[in-house]
């Protein structure tokens, strides 16, 4: 389809027009199971009722008006958030990368306060993702983002991940926080340790280093708790949410506990569309939802339903299948680009993750007999 775009995506061949439950419909009717979740965001599939009414009704009502004033919806999520999440506030953003660019700038101001400016120094880990500004560029492990966009911001450092000796050799005196996704997903889906994430979060509460959370795609019930990092039993000083949260439309947030809440002042940090009410509304639903026991028992059961189903196939083209909840990867022999291709002429649609992973991200709400559909023509394919 010729279309005025700027190349920086190559589209997969089918053009999708519908959706409806966890389907995916193209331009020519056919129809697709969908593993992908628009990359891990619509956790309550398409065409979901009650978020569909939420969103709808909150345009008819009130649709845009900036942080200058106070609207209910926004405020009702904030309250919903942060009592949920065990925070104290919530900044509200657009985006993966924004909510991580705010998280870096309240763990530099933290620090500044305290300290003065020369503890400025964020570690991440090596292969993380933690988007495509300036500074979240700079954050992420991987060298093939550290290109053109010269220069970067300075003071970042990169720690081998589950490599503990790495972490405190990089523990200078001037680092003032550590940013961490609890399993790295564009990096190949890597949960991390437990005992390397109790132990980095111990020594950081230790020295007064902010530890951040990027919950951008593993939480909001993604991993059958409401974030990752609950499967190591710690706490963060400040969570970074976006994709699941939305379920459609775009939403970034920045949790904060007490510590950091007074760090931000009015003018240190804004949007113009962060926090609408048409996105939080959706976003109050998704809350109702998903954020449940229910809802992580059936996310864990489906995960494991979708597993076991690889690894007892003995498939001899797959090298490991890893991941917690409905954030699976499938690491291959051979090239994921091709069993994505040969996929969607099955009908399943799924993601990759480097050239050798499989990575699979369906909506939270699918249904074990969608699973099992969906782990069967991978079988296949993969035979
Ligand atoms: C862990 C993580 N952080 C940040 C981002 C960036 O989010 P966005 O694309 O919404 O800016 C992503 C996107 O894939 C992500 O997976």
């Amino acid at each position: 389809m010729k279309n005025s775009l700027m190349s920086t995506y190559a589209p997969l061949s089918p053009i999708l027009s519908k959706g409806d439950g966890v389907y995916l419909y193209d331009t020519k009717g056919n129809k697709y199971l969908d593993f992908t979740s628009g990359i891990g965001v619509n956790s309550l599939g398409y065409s979901h009722p009650k978020w569909t009414k939420a969103v709808n009704d909150q345009i008819n009502t009130l649709q845009h008006c900036s942080n200058i004033f106070l609207n209910p919806v926004t405020v009702e999520l904030s309250n919903k958030l942060t009592s949920l999440a065990k925070m104290d506030k919530v900044f509200f953003a657009n985006s993966g990368a924004e909510a991580n660019e705010g998280a870096l700038k309240l763990a530099r101001k933290y620090s500044f306060d305290k300290y003065g400016k020369n503890r400025n120094k964020i570690l991440s880990l090596k292969q993380s993702f933690h988007g495509r500004t300036l500074a979240t560029l700079t954050a992420n492990g991987q060298e093939k983002f550290h290109n053109y966009f010269f220069p970067f911001p300075e003071g970042f450092d990169y720690v081998e991940a589950n490599n503990i000796n790495d972490f405190n050799s990089k523990l200078t005196d001037d680092v003032c926080a550590i940013i961490m996704e609890a399993v790295q997903g564009e990096g190949g889906i890597h949960p991390l340790h437990k005992d390397f994430v109790t132990e980095v979060v111990s020594i950081c509460n230790s020295k007064d280093i902010v530890v951040i959370f990027d919950e951008v795609q593993s939480g909001i019930a993604r991993t059958g708790k409401l974030f990752g990092f609950n499967n190591f039993d710690v706490k963060a000083d400040i969570i970074t949410l976006a994709k699941g949260l939305g379920a459609g439309l775009p939403i970034g947030a920045v949790l904060c506990n007490e510590k950091l809440s007074n760090v931000f002042n009015p003018g240190d940090h804004g949007t113009t569309f962060g926090g609408n009410p048409a996105v939080c509304a959706g976003a109050l639903v998704v809350l109702d939802e998903i954020c449940n026991d229910k809802t992580y028992n059936s996310v864990t059961k489906n995960s494991k339903l979708l597993k076991d189903k690889l690894t007892a196939a003995n498939l001899n083209k797959i090298v490991e299948v890893r991941g917690i909840g409905l954030m699976i990867g499938i690491e291959l022999k051979g090239n994921s680009s091709e069993i994505q291709q040969k996929a969607i002429e099955k009908g399943l649609l799924v993601l990759t993750a480097g050239t050798n992973v499989i990575r699979l991200l369906p909506p939270i709400i699918i249904s074990e007999e969608e699973i099992l559909k969906g782990a069967n023509i991978l079988v296949e394919l993969l035979k």
